[in-house]
């Protein structure tokens, strides 16, 4: 067992600040060590977080530091996959946020160099960690449902992220959706045959011209016939939502944790409660359990929950729902996932 695992962060954005603190804060047995970000204020002000850190705008000096057991990939998701391939040639265990890569090739190239340099891969699905999804895998997985027959998924971001950000991210599909596609193969345990999705640009400014949806409906069927349908949206003028249900024989198991607080206000006007507003309200624990999963593994020598070939298996469906918007039907799952 490792006493300490060094741990070097890539990209010091929104998470990427947010597991830095995890990292410096809050996990036991790890310690950052390293923020690599090409704005130096965004790496100097992650790395000011524990004493002995160090910042630089160059990802390359991190990766050399012959110090730092593993890293922490938070860039934009346009860079996932080369910089896996890096870490891993280096030697560093990794722990990506999603999308693994946003094709599948990039995927394969990162998957084969992990697998050649026998370092560790964890994706950043963190509903995976999250107490009320863990617990609702556990009644589905015991047969409490009995067989699944229909899952519901809905994830809403408050407002929609800039057309920049949009352009590295590969947009809802990759972006978004991938979490809820995720969250039915976990919660399920089943895989997909088919993928059919519709979207449109109903809000976003410049989206159209680009290309970018901000809404979306896609469903899968499962190998067993289940179904699943999946709603995204950019946008939600009462906050940030993920709210799941799965449907079997035996009955329904939901998750959605929509208020902060829990103070619900009772009045001659009506009942009024606040609501969760940001992804890092909602899954404050998930993002904590992840990371220390990760730490314990790269510590311990156990291979991570959450694998390359979930990143890889979410990415297919992803992509293929895109391609089933674009091309006005469905798609099976087959042959899209062929390596
Ligand atoms: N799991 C989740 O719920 C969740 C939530 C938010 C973001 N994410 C993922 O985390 C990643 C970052 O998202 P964000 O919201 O923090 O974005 P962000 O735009 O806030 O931050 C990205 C940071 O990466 C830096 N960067 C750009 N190019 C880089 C490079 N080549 N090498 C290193 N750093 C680089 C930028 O300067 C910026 O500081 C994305 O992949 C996103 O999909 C996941």
């Amino acid at each position: 067992m490792k006493e300490k695992v060094r741990v070097g962060v890539i990209g010091a954005g929104a998470i990427g600040l947010h597991h830095s603190r995890s990292l410096a804060h809050h996990i036991q047995g790890a310690e950052l060590a390293s923020v690599a970000d090409p704005d130096p204020e965004a790496a100097r002000r992650a790395a000011a977080l524990a004493p002995q850190a160090a910042a630089t705008t160059d990802h390359r000096a991190l990766l050399a530091d012959p110090h730092i057991d593993a890293v922490i990939i938070a860039s934009p998701n346009d860079t996932h996959a080369l910089l896996i391939e890096e870490a891993s040639k280096a030697g560093k265990h990794v722990f990506c946020e999603k999308p693994l890569a946003l094709d599948l090739p990039s995927a394969d190239a990162a998957l084969a160099a992990v697998s050649k340099s026998g370092v560790k891969l964890q994706v950043g699905f963190q509903r995976r960690f999250d107490p009320g999804f863990r617990k609702a895998r556990g009644v589905i997985q015991e047969g409490e449902l009995g067989q699944v027959e229909l899952i519901v998924s809905t994830t809403r971001d408050p407002k929609p992220p800039s057309l920049e950000f949009m352009r590295r991210s590969g947009g809802l599909f990759s972006d978004t959706l991938i979490h809820d596609l995720d969250c039915v193969r976990f919660l399920s345990g089943l895989e997909a045959v088919a993928v059919y999705a519709t979207a449109s640009t109903m809000f976003l400014p410049g989206g159209a011209e680009e290309g970018f949806v901000d809404t979306a409906v896609t469903s899968l069927r499962l190998e067993t016939g289940a179904l699943a349908v999946i709603t995204n949206s950019l946008r939600a003028a009462y906050g940030y939502e993920v709210a799941t249900e799965a449907l079997g024989e035996k009955g329904k198991v939901t998750v959605g944790q929509e208020q902060q607080t829990g103070v619900r206000r009772y009045g001659a006007d009506g009942v009024w409660n606040d609501h969760v507003d940001h992804f890092l309200d909602r899954f404050r624990d998930a993002y904590l359990a992840e990371l220390a999963h990760f730490i314990e593994c790269v510590a311990s020598d156990r291979q991570p929950e959450v694998s390359g070939e979930d990143g890889r298996a979410a990415l297919v469906l992803a992509l293929l729902a895109a391609r089933s918007f674009r091309e006005g039907r469905p798609l099976s799952v087959d042959e899209a996932s062929q390596r």
